[in-house]
């Protein structure tokens, strides 16, 4: 009994983790931002992991990991649909990495399963076709246990796929079209430093310091026009209630896997690790030299696990007056529905003791040597996540995009939920049914929480297309 006592005061005092406040002591937003560069349908493209100096602050640099020079933001990649994508990509890292496509839909030994990794000085070549639909995608080290901490030091990087559908809307784009990276990073002295405690270990490590495509308090000029935002949660645990200062609104014209049906007028939206999301916003109403920001409002009532603050961390300043009238199409695309399947399977999402704390989902923490799930090709299923926790969890499943078919709380199925997605949020104690196609890869795939420092602690199982 004294055992159990001890133990529920150790999950207490694991759940009372307040998030790291974000810091708006330099709140001047003088950075400009930095625009990832652009690579075009990469073929045989040279790309490196490795240790390097950067500015992320104006007050000097630091060391982080890279795939590009001096940036903690890799290239982006743009795909043309039915392009095939290929690099050979080398591991200057003095520790194993590899890379995860997130949200692409290619060959199990392309995915960056945790199993296939790339030692110190060895090279892989990461080569697929790319045959989804347009959407905003993204790439991340995957060596299990170290995911977390190569991601944090700046390794991830953002792939868009455009396709003829959506080329017949005419998006904004060019200066029009940014790409967003969001980051938060904690900065002791100017350094980045992952060093997470043992609460934070279970909370998800934060950073006080919320960086946009690597740089900390960033501004950009605009013109009085719409513009598209593509955003992406690319965090290892934070999660934004992204909105505009003055609630101005915006329109949502996508989520991970590309268009929604229909665009959705919002103006705010959580947005958790992984997720992205594909916006308009109109910058019409602003006068010259006039700015907004972008920011995470406090969050909607119920939910206790974070974001009880309100921060500004990107601004938008109007310099030039045009006074086109852009006009957002009124249908984006056709989503075929899939309807919820009677093949189900359930994921518990639990905060388990054993020799220490840990997450795991039915009772299992992640092994490489253990299928947890078999799955046909072509087969239709419903998956059930169920959030027991105290704490949201952001699912992820490989390989795949599947539709949110329901969620237990009065949020429901959200706007920006009525697409393709890869990651879903669940909020403490909601329940989701997702319900997706396996699609002809065979091979093994993962699915966890995208959390990471709850996946790198084992909240992650491994599925099978046979
Ligand atoms: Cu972006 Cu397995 O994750
Ligand atoms: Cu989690």
């Amino acid at each position: 009994a004294i055992g159990i006592v001890a133990g529920s005061a150790l999950l207490e005092s694991c759940m009372k983790v307040e998030p790291v406040p974000v810091s708006m002591a330099e709140d001047n937003f003088s950075n400009p931002l930095n625009i990832p560069k652009i690579i075009q349908n990469p073929k045989n493209y040279v790309m490196n992991a490795k240790t390097t100096q950067a500015k992320i602050t104006n007050k000097g640099t630091t060391e982080i990991m890279s795939y590009l020079e001096n940036i903690p933001t890799g290239p982006l990649f743009r795909m043309q649909k039915g392009h095939e994508f290929s690099t050979s990509f080398k591991n200057n890292l003095d520790e194993h990495t590899n890379i995860h496509w997130h949200g692409l839909v290619i060959p199990a030994n392309m995915d960056g399963h945790p199993e296939n990794i790339i030692h110190p000085n060895e090279s892989f070549e990461y080569r697929f076709n790319v045959n989804q639909r347009a959407g905003t995608y993204w790439y991340h080290p995957h060596p299990h246990e170290a995911t977390a901490r190569q991601t944090y030091m700046g390794l991830a990087g953002m792939l868009i796929v455009n396709d003829t559908e959506e080329a017949t809307l005419n998006l904004p784009s060019g200066a029009l079209e940014i790409p967003l990276i969001i980051s938060d990073k904690r900065l002791s002295n100017n350094n980045l430093r992952y060093n997470p405690t043992m609460n934070e270990v279970m909370s998800g490590y934060m950073g006080e310091t919320i960086t946009v495509n690597g740089t900390a308090f960033p501004y950009t000029e605009v013109s009085s026009t719409t513009y598209r935002l593509r955003i992406l949660n690319a965090s290892n645990a934070r999660i934004y209630n992204l909105a505009f200062t003055n609630n101005l609104p915006f329109t949502v014209i996508g989520s991970d896997g590309g268009l929604l049906e229909n665009p959705a007028k919002m103006t705010s939206l959580l947005l958790g690790p992984a997720e992205r999301v594909d916006i308009l916003v109109d910058f019409s109403s602003l006068k010259i030299n006039e700015s907004v920001f972008l920011k995470s409002n406090t969050f909607p009532d119920g939910s206790k696990a974070q974001g009880k603050e309100e921060f500004n961390f990107m601004k938008f300043t109007v310099k030039t007056i045009v006074t086109e009238n852009y006009q957002t199409p009124a249908r984006l695309s056709t989503i075929e529905k899939l309807s919820m399947s009677s093949k189900t399977r359930t994921f518990k999402l639990q905060m388990k003791m054993g020799l220490k704390m840990s997450h795991q989902i039915n009772n299992k923490l992640y092994s490489s040597t253990r299928i947890d799930e078999t799955v046909k090709v072509g087969d239709i299923e419903t998956w059930i996540f169920e959030n027991k926790s105290d704490e949201p969890h952001p699912m992820h499943i490989h390989g795949l995009q599947f539709q949110v078919s329901e969620r237990s709380s009065k949020r429901g199925i959200l706007p920006h939920e009525k697409g393709w997605k890869d990651v879903v949020l669940l909020m403490p104690n909601e329940t989701v049914k997702v319900t997706m196609k396996f699609p002809d890869n065979k091979g093994k795939y993962m699915v966890h929480c995208h959390n990471l420092e709850h996946e790198d602690d084992g909240m992650m199982l491994q599925f099978e297309i046979v």
